[in-house]
């Protein structure tokens, strides 16, 4: 297993594409749209690949020098409920440490609160709806406390 930074546009994008819409969007009756995919460019791809194949991705999308928001967020139906989301998620939060940012925001899937609850990410709001089904609000800290020191 290992984490890797997708580069935008290239084979493993495309792969990432693929994992995405096969996870978050098919089983919904829909497929990534227009707004989905807009700006990606400017935004940061992981995941988690093995022997070359995708098995996990997420993508980051930077709000401003301080806060980022992770949006679809996706395991392979064959592999989820094996650490490979939180593996995922804890390696990106120390990228985006190193880069500098202090907060993650994100929508969740109401299905997925416990998982991120299980990462020490906090609701906050009420359900609202997306692409048709209840997400809420949640967002994580990351700042290391050395940083308050310095
Ligand atoms: C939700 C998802 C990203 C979690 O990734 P995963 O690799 O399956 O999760 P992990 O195996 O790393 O689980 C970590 C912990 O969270 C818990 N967990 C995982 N999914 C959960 C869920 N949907 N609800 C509550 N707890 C969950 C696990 O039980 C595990 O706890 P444990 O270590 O005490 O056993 C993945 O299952 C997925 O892609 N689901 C479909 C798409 C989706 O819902 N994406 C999120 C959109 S917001």
């Amino acid at each position: 297993m290992e984490f890797i930074e997708i580069v935008f546009d290239s084979p493993m994008y495309q792969a990432e594409l693929e994992l995405r819409n096969s996870i978050l969007r098919a089983p919904l009756g829909l497929a990534l749209s227009v707004e989905d995919l807009k700006n990606e460019e400017l935004q940061l791809h992981f995941g988690i690949v093995e022997s070359d194949t995708l098995l996990a991705c997420l993508v980051i999308k930077p709000i401003d020098q301080s806060q980022v928001r992770l949006r679809q967020m996706a395991v392979a139906k064959t592999h989820q409920g094996k650490g490979l989301g939180s593996l995922l998620v804890s390696q990106t939060e120390s990228m985006l440490r190193a880069r500098g940012f202090n907060e993650v925001l994100l929508h969740a899937r109401q299905t997925a609160i416990g998982f991120y609850q299980h990462l020490g990410y906090s609701i906050s709001g009420e359900l609202f709806t997306e692409i048709g089904i209840p997400h809420i609000n949640m967002n994580k800290a990351i700042f290391s406390p050395a940083r308050l020191i310095d």
